[in-house]
């Protein structure tokens, strides 16, 4: 699912989605999900708090599916996120790109994510 942010004359400035994965081709992640991706403010809106507004409000919808935990990977937005609460699980490249593998947890959720990374690996792989 996509959430759209919109300015005061209804236009589209910002979307962010919550998708089942978003590193497929990578299967030590693939027991971890969901992921949320595309995060984007059009260049003229930012820094005013509509990336902000858009992450709270996935981890809200997030919260209100009863969803535990949240990932997702960057390479420019790192401390964007940390200043959200999202903590690092890991370095690595993806695309030839060096990204963080980020995670959050949603409501109260007593597991820690962490532990899922390294606890939980699918079956078959290392
Ligand atoms: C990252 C992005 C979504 C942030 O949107 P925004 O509307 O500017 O975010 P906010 O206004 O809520 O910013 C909150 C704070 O984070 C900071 N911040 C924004 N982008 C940042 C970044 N890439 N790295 C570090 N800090 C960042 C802002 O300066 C702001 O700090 P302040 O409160 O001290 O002013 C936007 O810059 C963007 O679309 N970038 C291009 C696409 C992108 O990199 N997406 C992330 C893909 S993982």
């Amino acid at each position: 699912m996509t959430f759209v942010a919109i300015n005061a004359a209804g236009g589209p400035i910002g979307s962010v989605s919550l998708v089942e994965h978003d590193l497929p081709d990578r299967p030590e992640f693939a027991h971890l999900t969901p992921w949320v991706a595309g995060t984007y403010v059009v260049a003229e809106e930012r820094g005013q708090g509509v990336g902000s507004a858009l992450m709270r409000h996935v981890v809200d919808e997030a919260h209100r599916l009863g969803l535990p935990e949240l990932f997702l990977y960057t390479s420019a937005a790192r401390v964007f996120y940390e200043r959200l609460g999202w903590v690092g699980l890991r370095d690595d490249v993806y695309e030839g790109e060096q990204v963080t593998l980020m995670t959050t947890r949603v409501g109260r959720s007593p597991r820690a994510p962490s532990d899922r990374l390294d606890r939980d690996p699918p079956a078959g792989v290392a």
